[in-house]
């Protein structure tokens, strides 16, 4: 058998879009196919080290991290598992594909490294500056108001996918900036177990993965998460009808998630359409013009008010009233004007008719446009 038949041969795995898998990611991540997802958002264990219980200046106990899931034996533990999913969550990565993690200064400086060390390359790094964070019971240290997420594109140079003009119309026309005042999940978004306690303690608030998800994917986009928790990058995706894949240790989250993603309706298409930027007109000289012969060296354009004239010159300037320069200089020059649109200030004559000759410019954009279509 070739090599040749070997490929044709070869099934392409299906994605299991938009469920919830049981297991530890790395090893659920290692059996989905190479190069397949667009988008991984990963909230990974933030290795808090809390050393005893936490209280309140009142000795009410803090509902601190302490999960069993967050606990390692030291940074060297932590590294190897970040090493690990890393390495998982790359070769799943589409190439032009992105990663966004988060996590607090417990742990983000080690996975900020690691993602360098496996050649992802870092596009930003974002604060999320949380408008109500718990405020420091101890006194001792400064309130710790942030959470750092980083985004990275899978190597230098790649595609990954940018929304800068939905991100700005988000943000009421003004760029988005790398600073999101954001508040924590409270109230009706918590979600809540039978006891009425948090379903889980770090449930991440929707609004930070809107921003994510519209910023950096597309509708019909493969996002996964390894880290699903209570499934908020579920929840969020499945909203702006982009496709979905959480990966969740914990039985008991997993079941939560469900629940929540379940009771998601999808926006409909027209409300999940991203701002695209306006494509950029190609520039056309007014010397093409002349080259192309759509005018001739020594023809006579005139200004709108028809006040003024002036001749075409062979190197597509324009001489008139001994002034000499562009057609918006020459305009310019003419009116005592700062500036001047010398395509549609000048006009030439056709049947008796003044022309603009913005007319002779867009007849070369639009064979322009025709000859990028053609094959070649
Ligand atoms: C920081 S929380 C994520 C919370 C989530 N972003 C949310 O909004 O609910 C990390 C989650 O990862 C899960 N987890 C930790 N290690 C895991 C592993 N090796 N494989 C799969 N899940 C894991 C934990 O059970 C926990 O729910």
């Amino acid at each position: 058998m070739t090599r040749s038949d070997t490929k044709s041969r070869a099934v392409a795995r299906p994605l299991p879009l938009n469920q919830i898998l049981a297991g530890d990611c790395i090893d659920v991540m290692n059996a989905l196919p190479e190069n397949s997802v667009d988008l991984i958002f990963a909230d990974p264990p933030y290795n808090l080290q809390l050393k005893g219980e936490l209280h309140r200046p009142d000795n009410s106990r803090v509902d601190a991290v302490d999960d069993h899931w967050d606990q390692f034996s030291g940074f060297a533990a932590y590294d190897q598992f970040t090493r690990a999913w890393m390495a998982a969550a790359r070769r799943i990565l589409k190439p032009d594909g992105a990663i966004w993690v988060i996590g607090s200064y417990h742990n983000i400086f080690r996975v900020g490294a690691e993602l360098q060390n496996q050649g992802f390359w870092i596009l930003n790094d974002v604060v999320w500056r949380k408008a109500n964070p718990m405020p420091n019971f101890r006194g001792k240290r400064l309130t710790n108001a942030h959470e750092t997420m980083i985004w990275a594109s899978k190597s230098e140079g790649a595609k990954y996918t940018f929304n800068y003009e939905a991100l700005k119309s988000l943000n009421e026309g003004v760029q988005m900036r790398s600073d999101w005042v954001l508040p924590i999940c409270t109230g009706g978004e918590r979600l809540k177990d039978a006891a009425g306690a948090k379903a889980h303690p770090t449930q991440k608030p929707e609004a930070l993965l809107h921003r994510v998800i519209v910023g950096s994917t597309n509708p019909g986009d493969v996002v996964l998460d390894p880290f699903f928790g209570t499934g908020t990058t579920g929840a969020v995706a499945k909203m702006l009808g982009r496709d979905f894949i959480g990966i969740e240790r914990e039985e008991a989250y997993r079941a939560v998630a469900e629940k929540r993603i379940s009771r998601i309706r999808k926006f409909d298409a027209e409300a999940i359409a991203t701002t695209k930027a306006k494509r950029a007109e190609p520039r056309v000289p007014f010397g093409q013009v002349i080259e192309r012969g759509m005018l001739r060296p020594g023809e006579e354009l005139y200004s709108m008010n028809n006040r003024h004239k002036a001749k075409v010159r062979a190197d597509g300037s324009l001489i008139g009233n001994d002034v000499k320069g562009s057609i918006h200089q020459v305009g310019a020059a003419l009116e005592g004007a700062p500036s001047c649109n010398g395509w549609t200030y000048w006009h030439f004559r056709r049947e008796g008719r003044m022309v603009p000759i913005d007319i002779l410019r867009q007849q070369i954009r639009a064979e322009m446009e025709a000859d990028e279509g053609r094959p070649n």
